[in-house]
């Protein structure tokens, strides 16, 4: 009989999980099959319950599910639980266990991709929500510990530091301060929301005094690249879209459920032919 995986979020029907997860099945032989299921906010603890009660062997969660499922789980990872969000749940004996794969994701793309090795190496991280939170306890969780957080809301930045479970060396900053201090980075990382549609010709901090020696990372896929990324690369900076990271936290949700690792060029390719990119 076919395994059953999906996402659930809200909205969905835009998702690009099914096809990257739907071909990479059929790659490697396996009875599976990834459906979108569109889950409202007031819903999500009968939709746990319902996909338990179908056999659904595990499934993604996206906006505006990923913290609000956790109640619902039976077990939550302990990366997840110090990120306070979930992004994969699997069936395990039974149980329905949750993990966040959006950091290591990152990560991964991030070593993919990035032309210099990271180690010891000075990282900034603009904006201090959901993802900006997943990327810094992973990277904190990894031993990469000299990442300061840029943002709107100063305070916003200190609480992730505080809270992190793992040994850091951060501080946070306010945008005014990281634009200045822009060159004492190695690598920025782009979690906010400017950028993105509606606000496709904003950038969240001034590149005025950027040097081509930081690799520029913006987690944002679509539009492909972001006003931000784009006048990085024209200062010849080395930087990366969101592709990456959202392939890497597929693929490692993938390999969870399957024990196999997909091939993640291949997604990176499906995905990018599916967004004009
Ligand atoms: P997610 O969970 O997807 O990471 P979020 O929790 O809504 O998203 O966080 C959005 C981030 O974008 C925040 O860092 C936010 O800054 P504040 O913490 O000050 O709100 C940042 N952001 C949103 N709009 C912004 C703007 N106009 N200028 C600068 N930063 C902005």
């Amino acid at each position: 009989m076919k395994q059953l995986y999906g996402v659930i979020g809200d909205p969905i029907e835009h998702s690009m999980s099914p096809i990257m997860h739907n071909d990479a099945f059929k790659q490697l032989n396996l009875n599976a099959y990834y459906h979108p299921f569109h889950v409202n906010r007031t819903d999500i603890g009968s939709a746990v319950k319902g996909m338990k009660a179908l056999g659904i062997r595990g499934f993604n969660v996206t906006i505006p599910h990923k913290s609000t499922i956790m109640p619902y789980l039976d077990g939550i990872d302990p990366l997840a639980n110090s990120i306070g969000a979930v992004n994969t749940v699997v069936l395990e004996g039974g149980d329905f266990i949750g993990y966040n794969t959006d950091g290591l994701g990152f990560l991964k793309g991030l070593l993919e991709e990035c032309p210099f090795s990271i180690d010891k190496k000075k990282v900034m991280i603009l904006g201090a929500g959901g993802a900006a939170r997943a990327i810094f306890y992973t990277l904190a969780s990894n031993g990469i510990n000299s990442v300061d957080i840029v943002n709107r809301t100063v305070q916003k930045g200190e609480q992730i530091i505080e809270e992190c479970p793992y040994s850091t060396n951060s501080k946070a900053l306010t945008l005014a301060e990281g634009s200045l201090k822009i060159n004492d980075y190695d690598i920025i990382i782009q979690t906010t929301s400017i950028g993105m549609y509606p606000y496709i010709n904003e950038a969240p901090i001034s590149l005025e005094y950027l040097s081509k020696h930081v690799f520029v990372s913006d987690i944002i896929y679509n539009p492909w690249n972001t006003r931000l990324l784009k006048e990085a690369l024209a200062k010849s900076c080395s930087g990366q879209n969101g592709l990456a990271m959202f392939v890497n936290q597929g693929a490692l949700a993938f390999e969870k459920w399957t024990g196999v690792l997909p091939d993640t060029n291949r997604m990176k390719k499906i995905v990018k032919r599916q967004l004009g990119g």
